[in-house]
């Protein structure tokens, strides 16, 4: 099924589009440019500007930057501004659970690790867009939260998520008087063709695949729809959420997870 197209929804728009390198981002990112935005494709990958270079008669860039860290945040940013001179929408795609475990199986490092993967990076991001949404005098920021803040076997990556839809929220309202819109999806399970960056780079345990039936019988069980959703049902929503269609949303979570509602 090919998804259908709303020309220009993103003309003379600066988006800068984090985790774009595959997944829910990369779509976002390239459909973004192919409405005509200009689109800065974020990433840690190092191959992230080949895939900025698939979206078709459109205006990308790409940046390689490590979000898990605040000065990779705010070079993304500074970057953004210096080669399209201004951004409007910045969307929050990076993260994913890197392990299923349940709650007392998980190591404190492997805790910290989630938090690191799936909270700092928005946190960070919502944070050094400001001074270039002020100087715009508005803007857009869309975070990709989760239907997993109610699941089991990834509870410090609910958490995260728990965090990003707090930050939506408390941000949504600090910055309306600023003509600010922050909003968020929450995906349910997606599928995905094969990842090229693995969430787990050191593979997962027999004990962990185990653990990830549990999540996937869990996840197709509690959404109405029974089913996981695909990329293109993840990236319809934000980018709905982000262009000024949604112009009288703000401080919202859209459940995005087949009836779940996370
Ligand atoms: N896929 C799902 O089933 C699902 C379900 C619910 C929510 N989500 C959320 O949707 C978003 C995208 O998920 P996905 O499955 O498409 O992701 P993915 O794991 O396939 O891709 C994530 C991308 O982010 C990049 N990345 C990771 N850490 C980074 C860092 N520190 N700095 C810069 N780049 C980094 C990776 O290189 C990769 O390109 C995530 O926030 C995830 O939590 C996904």
């Amino acid at each position: 099924m090919s998804a259908p197209r709303f020309a220009d929804r993103f003309a003379g728009k600066v988006l800068v589009v984090t985790g774009a390198a595959q997944g829910i981002g990369r779509t976002v990112a390239i459909r973004a440019a192919e409405e005509g935005g200009r689109v800065v494709f974020v990433d840690r990958a190092d191959f992230i500007a080949e895939v900025a270079a698939e979206a078709r008669d459109a205006e990308t860039a790409a940046f390689n930057a490590d979000l898990e860290t605040y000065e990779g945040a705010a070079a993304a940013m500074r970057f953004a501004e210096e080669r399209f001179g201004g951004i409007d929408i910045l969307i929050n795609n990076v993260g994913g659970a890197i392990r299923m475990r349940p709650y007392a199986e998980f190591e404190p490092s492997q805790i910290d690790a989630e938090i690191r993967r799936s909270l700092m990076p928005t946190l960070y991001c919502c944070h050094a867009v400001l001074p270039h949404l002020f100087a715009r005098g508005g803007g857009t920021i869309v975070n990709v939260s989760s239907n997993a803040t109610r699941g089991i076997h990834r509870v410090p990556y609910s958490a995260a998520k728990g965090g990003v839809n707090a930050i939506t929220q408390s941000l949504a309202m600090e910055l309306a008087e600023r003509n600010i819109r922050v909003v968020a999806t929450a995906p349910g399970g997606t599928e995905a063709p094969p990842r090229r960056i693995p969430r787990n780079a050191v593979g997962d345990t027999a004990d962990e695949k185990g653990w990830m039936a549990d999540v996937v019988r869990q996840v197709k069980e509690t959404s109405f729809l029974k089913r996981y959703g695909t990329i293109e049902e993840q990236a319809a929503p934000i980018l709905f959420l982000a262009s000024d269609e949604a112009s009288y949303i703000t401080g919202s979570v859209l459940p995005v997870a087949g009836g779940d509602t996370g």
